[in-house]
């Protein structure tokens, strides 16, 4: 059994995804353990309470230092006994110490297809905006593996969403929200089936074959 951590900042939809392909048996041996939020009205929270999964408020105001802001998220994830961390929608940074102890043990959907599109200032509608001022044929979405630089380790999956001439930032963002909503279930599933392996210095993640 796999147990994960979510982190989310808003409206939680990545996370009702993964929870509904978890319910639905498309993500085995999987079980929600704690979900967190520096938003205390997160929809995350929401979807979190209706299946009986704890929850935690939590962010860098409630503590004195950036040591004690760490130190207590680490004791809660390891007092949850949390294996992987998936961020869905999560808009802060996590503390060094953080990604540090769950060294390739975190992961981040983003809504283009990395490295493009990332980094400072791309979220939300942001992306969308940027996606359609580049007149890009393609866009799409990302899980990847978070280091401690923004939107940057190594991609477990990427797909493209075409861009259409009659597309607005919001219309493009809800079809790519479409396909976050299959990767994300996806990555957890490979991770949970122990077929993501990763290599020093590769811009992908290795994907064992279910066949392997
Ligand atoms: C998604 O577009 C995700 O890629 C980005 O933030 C958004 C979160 O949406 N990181 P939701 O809260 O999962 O509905």
């Amino acid at each position: 059994m796999l147990n994960i951590a979510v982190f989310g900042s808003g409206r939680g939809s990545n996370f009702k995804s993964l929870l509904d392909a978890m319910d639905a048996g498309r993500v085995r041996d999987v079980r929600c353990v704690l979900v967190v939020s520096n938003n205390a009205d997160a929809g995350i929270f929401d979807h979190a309470r209706r299946h009986g999964i704890a929850v935690l408020q939590w962010s860098r105001k409630m503590y004195a230092s950036d040591e004690a802001y760490a130190a207590a998220m680490l004791a809660a994830l390891r007092e949850a006994r949390a294996d992987l961390i998936v961020l869905a929608g999560y808009m802060k940074f996590l503390p060094a110490p953080i990604i540090a102890a769950y060294r390739n043990r975190i992961l981040n959907i983003h809504p283009a297809l990395l490295p493009s599109f990332g980094g400072t200032g791309m979220y939300g509608l942001h992306v969308h905006r940027a996606v359609l001022a580049a007149h890009e044929p393609l866009t799409g979405a990302t899980v990847h593996i978070v280091d401690e630089e923004y939107d940057h380790g190594p991609i477990v999956i990427q797909r493209t969403v075409p861009v259409l001439a009659s597309d607005s930032p919001e219309s493009l963002a809800a079809r790519v929200l479409a396909m976050e909503h299959h990767i994300l279930p996806e990555a957890v599933r490979l991770f949970a089936e122990g077929r993501i392996t990763v290599e020093p210095g590769r811009t992908h993640v290795h994907i064992r074959s279910s066949q392997e």
